[in-house]
């Protein structure tokens, strides 16, 4: 059998219709995270359900990595909209990626807001930059832009995923990260993943549909999970035919 790519969602709602998709299913755990192997229509895949946040979705790629050498790893899932343009349903493909809660602050400043803060990372050299993004594989981003001419749920945009342990609801915060760092939504898992596949050499990407958006009072819809899976299944099966 030829490798698969690893598909990771955080939760039932964004894993389930993927793992009912596959034919000759093998669920397994490692640790106390689900992997479940099998063909989507002929391409071999692993479904991984990561859970929730930073920390889940960085050990689980580490393990699905380790265990079955995937030729690519997607992230994939809901997200909440920075971005005005975009509502509920509509699709963000992961051009790239930062971690926003990896930030400096200014000194001497008494009051912390947000204009105050630099985003960094430390890159796989340890070496540490400012306003670091980590960018999609050009083939995976390639092939997410051709796919998102079929999308029909909303409207289809490429661009960077924001990603960390929280969960914005104040609207300044929202304008800050979308006009200052581009950020087109939130979530807590994409750029875990990426960071891993980075010091991996493993190309990535991560896709994600909007579940909610504060700019427009859109409240959490899960919906948009099985939305995301349906997507990242067509591109999934356009990767391998492009193989
Ligand atoms: N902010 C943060 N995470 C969100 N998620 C969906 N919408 C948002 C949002 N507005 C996703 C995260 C996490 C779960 C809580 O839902 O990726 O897995």
């Amino acid at each position: 059998a030829s490798a698969p790519i690893i598909i990771q969602g955080a939760m039932a709602c964004e894993t389930e219709s993927m793992i009912a998709a596959l034919t000759n299913p093998r669920d397994e755990r490692i640790g106390p995270w689900r992997f479940v192997s099998g063909d989507y229509q002929g391409v071999p895949v692993v479904v991984s359900v990561t859970r929730i946040g930073m920390s889940n979705a960085a050990a689980s790629t580490v393990l699905g990595i380790e265990h079955f050498k995937p030729i690519a790893v997607i992230n994939q899932g809901t997200c909440g909209g920075h971005d005005p343009s975009l509502h509920t349903f509509d699709l963000v493909i992961g051009a790239d990626s930062f971690d926003y809660s990896a930030w400096v602050s200014q000194p001497q400043v008494h009051t912390a807001s947000a204009e105050d803060i630099r985003f960094f990372a430390y890159n796989e050299n340890d070496e540490l930059h400012y306003d670091i993004k980590l960018h999609a594989d050009e083939k995976l981003l390639k092939i997410a832009k051709e796919q998102a001419k079929y999308y029909t749920r909303g409207k289809a945009v490429a661009g960077t995923i924001a990603t960390a342990n929280s969960w914005n609801r104040t609207p300044g915060r929202i304008h800050f990260l979308n006009t200052e760092y581009g950020s087109l939504c939130e979530e807590m898992e994409t750029h875990s993943s990426a960071q891993i596949c980075k010091m991996y050499g493993i190309p990535f990407i991560g896709l994600r549909v909007l579940s909610n958006t504060e700019l427009h009072s859109e409240s959490f819809n899960p919906e948009a999970g099985v939305i995301s899976q349906e997507f990242t299944l067509m591109v999934v099966k356009a990767y391998y035919a492009s193989l």
